[in-house]
């Protein structure tokens, strides 16, 4: 891993206290005589278990279970009419990537075979500063309303009073929020309990843009495939593994890479113009939604391998800090309020979880020299010298030799009226699910999504809840709501009413407006 110490197993170091005295008795606590109470002067021991008693730290609120490896990215396609970011200047450009995958709901010890999205993120260290991605195994979300995040996430979490988790909080929620229903197909398909974390493809799920050298921006979206296909477990095997091994995930992983059957992603971008956005039939803006590939074709840009395993996990992936804001000039978040949201939360959770300065722990640092007027905080390691702590003209903020150069890039301004278009559910948001239930699902997948489903939904006891989810379901199919209803020992019911699809859920951009200050 980049700037960090290694150290060797078996290098035979001398035993020391954390000041680096040598110590002659690891297991000797000092007292006074055979029986006497123990020494406050035995400084040892009072720093063997003072630092023991503060091992943890906040484990993330959601995401707390995973696996991390290092490798590289590698550029395989000219993109500079995409994007003027400095790591796809030349084809064939390598850049020390880490990667950490997880479950979402589950706490750290929880099974990797968990049924959940999983989570996919990247951090590649480019000559301009880290660029982290941080995706899903899913195209799509739950939400498109970011207020939505902690409801929908508090409910896939334990009862504040059992401490269980509970399956009418799971599906109170998701029937009063059928936006999920795309992602609810999905998690509930063998695609939510993917084999292993590396056997599966990652997505930005939200749409971004790449600024090219003139200024122009495209939208995109980002897929990593993984060479060997996504693999999935049928829920029985699912359920079996997590009570046989509940780290299952981890050693695949581990293993995979120790015997150099090194896990490998090819990556490519779909774009849209903002003309060809106002057109498109879904907000583009909204990530319960697809771009159809027949219409936005692939188009390879790179490839992601994973050549080397962790020598610290806690140093490595538990400290890992992955944020949407962490970008580098030429690729940008869209105004996709999810994405907007997350800009924000990612770096605040870090302070919390890690400290302010956790952009300076070895695995978040960036590999080109950081130049700003931070200083000090807790842990700061790197203070940055001499340098002037304040910006004047006297002493002007030249670190590097020269001031980075300000294109006057034109921004995008959304001009749609989010609140309203983010909360209206109508009959657009059952087409994609439906084609997935009548089209991208064969027969096996739709009799496997009808029995994952039943065996979850079975345990919700309320039965006005269960009547409502079938009517989510029953928008996007009446034989796939009976069919559950059936399983479950439901009536069947109607679907529920959408708002008839309208113009307003198209996105409006006002192209070429400024909205730099
Ligand atoms: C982790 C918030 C939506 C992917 C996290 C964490 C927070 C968070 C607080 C813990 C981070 C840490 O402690 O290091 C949110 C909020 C969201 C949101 C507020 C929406 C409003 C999403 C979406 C995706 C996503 C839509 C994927 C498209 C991830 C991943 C991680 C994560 C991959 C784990 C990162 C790691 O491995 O360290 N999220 N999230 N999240 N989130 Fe989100």
């Amino acid at each position: 891993m980049p700037s960090q110490q290694v150290y060797d197993s078996k290098d035979g170091a001398l035993y020391t206290t954390s000041n680096g005295a040598p110590v002659a008795r690891p297991y000797a606590a000092q007292k006074i005589g055979v029986n006497g109470p123990l020494l406050l002067a035995d400084f040892h021991h009072i720093d063997l278990l003072a630092h023991f008693d503060r091992e943890r730290i906040p484990e993330r609120v959601v995401h707390a279970k995973g696996a991390g490896a290092h490798g590289y990215f590698e550029v395989t396609h000219d993109i500079t009419d995409l994007t003027s970011a400095a790591l796809f200047k030349k084809i064939g450009t390598k850049a020390r990537t880490t990667i950490r995958f997880s479950t979402v709901g589950g706490e750290s010890g929880s099974p990797d075979t968990a049924r959940d999205p999983r989570g996919f993120a990247v951090k590649i260290r480019t000559e301009e500063g880290n660029l982290d991605w941080v995706f899903n195994n899913t195209p799509v979300f739950f939400i498109r309303d970011p207020a939505k995040f902690p409801h929908f996430i508090h409910t896939q979490k334990r009862d504040p009073q059992t401490h269980l988790k509970d399956a009418d909080m799971f599906w109170d929620y998701l029937s009063q929020n059928p936006e999920s229903i795309h992602q609810v197909m999905i998690l509930f398909s063998d695609r939510g309990t993917p084999d292993g974390y590396h056997n599966q493809h990652g997505y930005s799920g939200h749409t971004y843009k790449f600024v090219n050298a003139e200024g122009e921006w495209v939208y995109v979206q980002i897929h990593l495939r993984a060479e060997k296909g996504f693999k999935t477990l049928d829920n029985d095997t699912a359920g079996k593994i997590a009570g046989e091994n509940p780290d299952y995930g981890i050693q695949k992983l581990f293993e995979a890479i120790e015997s150099k059957d090194y896990p490998t992603w090819n990556v490519y971008v779909q774009t849209m113009t903002a003309e060809q956005a106002e057109k498109f039939r879904y907000n583009v803006l909204d990530l319960t939604k697809v771009w159809p590939h027949g219409e936005f074709p692939l188009r390879p840009i790179g490839k992601v391998v994973l050549d080397e395993n962790p020598q610290n996990y806690f140093a490595e992936v538990e400290q890992s800090a992955f944020s949407p804001s962490h970008t580098v000039p030429g690729i940008e978040p869209s105004a996709d309020p999810v994405l907007q949201s997350r800009l924000f939360s990612y770096p605040d959770t870090h302070r919390h979880r890690l400290g302010v300065n956790y952009q300076q722990l070895p695995v978040n640092a960036p590999v080109v020299p950081v130049a700003n007027f931070q200083r000090d905080g807790a842990m700061a390691f790197v203070s940055q010298g001499a340098r002037p702590n304040y910006q004047s003209t006297i002493s002007p903020l030249t670190y590097r030799g020269r001031p980075y150069e300000d294109k006057d890039w034109k921004h995008e301004v959304w001009v749609g009226n989010a609140r309203l278009e983010l909360s209206e559910i109508n009959e657009l948001d059952f087409e994609q699910p439906r084609n997935l239930w009548t089209k991208v699902f064969d027969d096996t997948a739709r009799e496997h999504l009808v029995y994952n489903v039943a065996a979850h939904m079975r345990n919700a006891k309320n039965a006005e809840i269960k009547a409502r989810q079938l009517s989510v379901f029953a928008a996007v199919d009446q034989g796939l709501s009976d069919r559950i209803a059936k399983a479950i020992g439901a009536p069947t019911v109607t679907p529920l009413k959408a708002a008839p699809a309208s113009q307003s859920n198209r996105l409006k951009t006002n192209i070429g407006a400024t909205t730099v200050s």
